[in-house]
């Protein structure tokens, strides 16, 4: 059983209340809830956390090194500002799948624009909160061909 890491960005502590009509109203311990399922279904284990500092993103990220296998992340606003979590992302050797609810092509120029996605192996965005379910599928799915191999 291999370990996920399922990270969040800034303001994602107020899903389900903050801009619902972008976000959706499901809460992040709903998000939760619903990647345990997936994971737990695919024979793995996550470990699921959010944070509005940059510098604790990053730390995860080596704490991923150390003992896990994939990541799925929402870097949020750190996605479109953040050097520093493409190279944290760079020294991790698994697969990483970046996940936005919204479609941020269809926003801010602003948001067209991610530093994550110099890394990712994949981008979902625009599937709402069921973004992360299937990035966990494709996390697993990536992490089973690598042991093939
Ligand atoms: C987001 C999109 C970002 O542009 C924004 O800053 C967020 C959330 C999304 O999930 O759609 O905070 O990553």
């Amino acid at each position: 059983m291999s370990l996920i890491y399922v990270l969040n960005g800034p303001n994602l502590n107020l899903l389900g209340k903050r801009q619902p009509h972008i976000y959706g109203y499901e809460t992040l311990a709903d998000v939760e809830a619903d990647c345990r399922k997936v994971a737990t279904e695919l024979g793995h284990e996550i470990r699921f956390h959010q944070s509005n500092r940059e510098y604790e993103i990053i730390d995860w990220i080596h704490e991923a090194r150390e003992d896990g296998a994939g990541i799925v992340i929402n870097p949020a606003a750190f996605t479109h500002t953040s050097l520093a979590i493409l190279d944290a992302l760079n020294t991790f050797e698994g697969p990483v799948i970046e996940i936005h609810i919204s479609n941020v092509h269809k926003r801010e120029s602003f948001r067209h624009h991610s530093f994550v996605s110099h890394r990712a192996e994949g981008v979902i965005c625009g599937l709402g909160t069921e973004g992360y379910q299937l990035g966990i599928r494709r996390v697993a799915t990536l992490i089973k061909t690598s042991e093939k191999k």
